[in-house]
């Protein structure tokens, strides 16, 4: 009871006393099931996606890291076998067509960021949403069609829990009648990665779908982002590895987890608190029709 309320506070769950709360029921990951396989993880240079990298390498696995600079990689992971660099800036849509690639075992959709300013993308979208959503849809897409993830792969979106206050909104995603306000379009661009979470997992039943929040972690990202919240929550950040500790568990649950579901600190979670963020499903659709419009262009 004290547990849920708790939860319902938020501040006391998506920060670390939360994580260590939660964290009693967690046992240790099993390194069998990683050892000897191939992870792509975007963004996988630093901060929650550079855990992520460094957790797959410390139990046996290999792993393909992307970012748009090679200096945090080379900083993080110089000297290691098993980890390779591809630069790759996801709002760059002719780039992911060209990007060199292997054959992986799973494939974490982490690059994100919420950059001050936006930089229009395709003519049509900020920054944010380009990379983030489009981006990571025509990557998942290449990968798909190339047959380049094994059947059974577990696809893991790494989305925030800012996509609870937001409603899917598909208009002006390029910020061109609006003032930009980087936080409004994160939020939508997480909520967006939660939907077509689910949609994908009802069209492509040969991988194994899952999306987090990996609550409140003291990153690069999120100093840039939230100066204020960061100095104000302090300590009571989440480290990266804590950060990363959902994505790594989603991988490693493979084909025994339900595809499509949001999950947070290994529990699923419901994507929805407030009624008024529901999209209907001419939203959804939309959504998907848009992404398929792009990738049809590249
Ligand atoms: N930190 C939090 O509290 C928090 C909370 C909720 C959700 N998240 C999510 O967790 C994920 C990781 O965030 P983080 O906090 O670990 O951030 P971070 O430390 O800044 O790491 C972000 C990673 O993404 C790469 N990246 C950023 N923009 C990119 C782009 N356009 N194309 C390709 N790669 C790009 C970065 O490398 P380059 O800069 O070299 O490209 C870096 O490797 C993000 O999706 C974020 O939204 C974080």
């Amino acid at each position: 009871m004290f547990d849920k309320l708790l939860d319902l506070s938020i501040a006391y769950s998506f920060d670390q006393t939360g994580y260590h709360r939660h964290a009693r029921h967690f046992s240790e990951l099993n390194a069998a099931k990683f050892a000897g396989k191939h992870f792509l993880v975007t963004g996988g240079s630093r901060g929650i996606g550079g855990a992520v990298t460094k957790a797959l390498l410390a139990m046996g696995a290999e792993v393909t890291v992307t970012a748009r600079t090679r200096q945090d990689f080379e900083q993080n992971f110089a000297g290691q076998t098993q980890v390779s660099f591809q630069p790759l800036d996801l709002s760059d849509f002719k780039a992911i067509q060209t990007l060199p690639l292997g054959h992986y075992d799973g494939l974490v959709l982490n690059a994100g960021g919420m950059p001050s300013t936006p930089t229009l993308v395709d003519g049509q979208f900020d920054t944010i949403f380009g990379a983030q959503v489009v981006g990571h849809y025509l990557l998942l897409n290449r990968l798909i069609e190339e047959d380049r993830l094994q059947p059974g792969a577990p696809v893991h979106w790494v989305a925030s829990g800012g996509m609870y206050l937001h409603k899917l909104q598909l208009d002006d995603l390029g910020w061109q009648s609006r003032t930009y306000d980087k936080v409004n379009s994160y939020a939508n661009a997480k909520r967006a990665q939660v939907v077509l979470n689910g949609l994908l997992a009802q069209r492509c039943k040969n991988l194994v779908f899952s999306c987090s929040h990996p609550g409140w972690v003291g990153t690069d990202a999120l100093a840039e982002a939230l100066p204020g919240f960061t100095n104000r929550m302090g300590k009571r950040l989440r480290t990266a590895e804590q950060g990363a500790d959902t994505i790594l568990w989603c991988l490693e649950q493979g084909q025994q987890l339900k595809s499509g579901l949001f999950w947070f600190d290994r529990q699923p979670r419901g994507t929805r608190v407030f009624f008024w963020t529901k999209e209907s499903d001419a939203d959804r659709f939309a959504l998907l029709a848009m992404l398929e419009a792009v990738k049809a262009r590249y």
